[in-house]
């Protein structure tokens, strides 16, 4: 079976390490040409499905295409599709950004002339032709990352993935990287998968999946997972414990956080008039909010996707650099 109308068609992939199930029969099809984010919190999964798919790593079971090429049967040819940002960073420190790049091309076979001028338009497209003969060893993490980025599209791959390849980075790094990709998506016959925890990055995507324990429970362009999933909400923090169950009662919890605030279903006709007449003296703080994909997520998971995972990620990752720097 040869599936060219996809650049991703993934069918029942499970990977289990040991007695834990890290992937539970997942399904994808991802069209050519577009932006995919797989969304997730800490241990959803993100890192196996990307390494599966890179053929980096076997499935137990299932199938999955890329480019039209079986992972299982024609691993080369897969390869030959992606390129691929992986989570920890893989540059040489001791080499220059020219050298990391032109390492890469040869590796890869392109060839001199191709790889010369691949290099000049890749440094261009991520603003570090200035720091081309530059040790990568003196460069932030975004300029590190936008250097990822240059080498994986070096032998124009078809599909590009990245795994988080804004974790970590300040806001303007963050929207940089955001930037180039969406270049990137215009310029070029490219197809970018990308995953993340930040729910906000997702929003411009064109398709977005949610993976959840191993499991992908939505999947759909950011409206249609908002029109279907969303929730009008109101965040409230109640005055005492007493309104606080009185208010559950009442409406029902659809989250509540450490802060003590409860979030409920406010889509109802007429939810605002009727909530303050009754409980408007009796609470600190409220909050209305229109169908966002936080909500979505809580509708679906029963929890926030920022609550406790990815802080730690941050954290850990944070650490984990430091612990590489020194
Ligand atoms: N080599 C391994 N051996 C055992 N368990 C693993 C291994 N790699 C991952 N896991 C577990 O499998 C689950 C999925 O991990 P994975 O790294 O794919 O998640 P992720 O969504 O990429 O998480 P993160 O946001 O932390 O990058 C987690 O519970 C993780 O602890
Ligand atoms: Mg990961």
């Amino acid at each position: 079976m040869n599936q060219t109308s996809s650049a991703i068609e993934v069918t029942g992939l499970t990977k289990r390490y040991g007695n834990m199930t890290a992937l539970d029969a997942v399904n994808l099809s991802v069209p050519n040409n577009v932006m995919f984010a797989l969304l997730g919190p800490n241990g959803a999964g993100k890192t196996t499905l990307i390494h599966i798919l890179c053929t980096i790593m076997a499935a137990d079971e299932g199938t999955a295409f890329i480019g039209g090429a079986d992972i299982r049967r024609q691993p080369v040819q897969a390869r030959r599709n992606i390129g691929v940002v992986f989570q920890e960073p893989s540059l040489d420190d001791r080499l220059t950004a020219f050298e990391n790049l032109d390492f890469h091309g040869r590796v890869y076979n392109v060839k001199a002339a191709e790889r010369r001028q691949g290099i000049d338009e890749l440094l261009a497209l991520v603003e570090l032709e200035d720091w081309r003969h530059a040790v990568v060893r003196t460069f932030s993490s975004g300029m590190k990352r936008r250097l990822e980025i240059a080498r994986a599209l070096l032998h124009k791959p078809k599909i590009l993935f990245l795994d988080e390849p804004t974790v970590g980075l300040d806001a303007q790094s963050r929207a940089g990287i955001w930037s180039y990709l969406d270049i990137l998506r215009r310029q070029r016959d490219l197809t970018v998968v990308v995953t993340t925890h930040y729910i906000e990055e997702v929003e411009n995507c064109d398709q977005v999946a949610i993976i959840d324990h191993g499991k992908i429970i939505a999947d759909g362009s950011p409206l249609d997972l908002k029109r279907q999933f969303g929730k009008e909400t109101a965040r409230i923090m109640p005055r005492d414990a007493a309104v606080a169950a009185e208010l559950t009662q009442k409406y029902g919890c659809l989250q509540q956080a450490k802060d003590g605030s409860i979030v409920v279903d406010a889509g109802a006709p007429g939810f605002a008039d009727g909530f303050l007449a009754e409980f408007g003296t009796r609470i600190r703080q409220v909050s209305f909010d229109t169908p966002s994909l936080e909500s979505v997520f809580l509708t679906l998971t029963g929890r926030e996707l920022r609550d406790r995972g990815a802080d730690e990620h941050e954290k850990r990752n944070a650490a984990a650099r430091r612990g590489r720097r020194s």
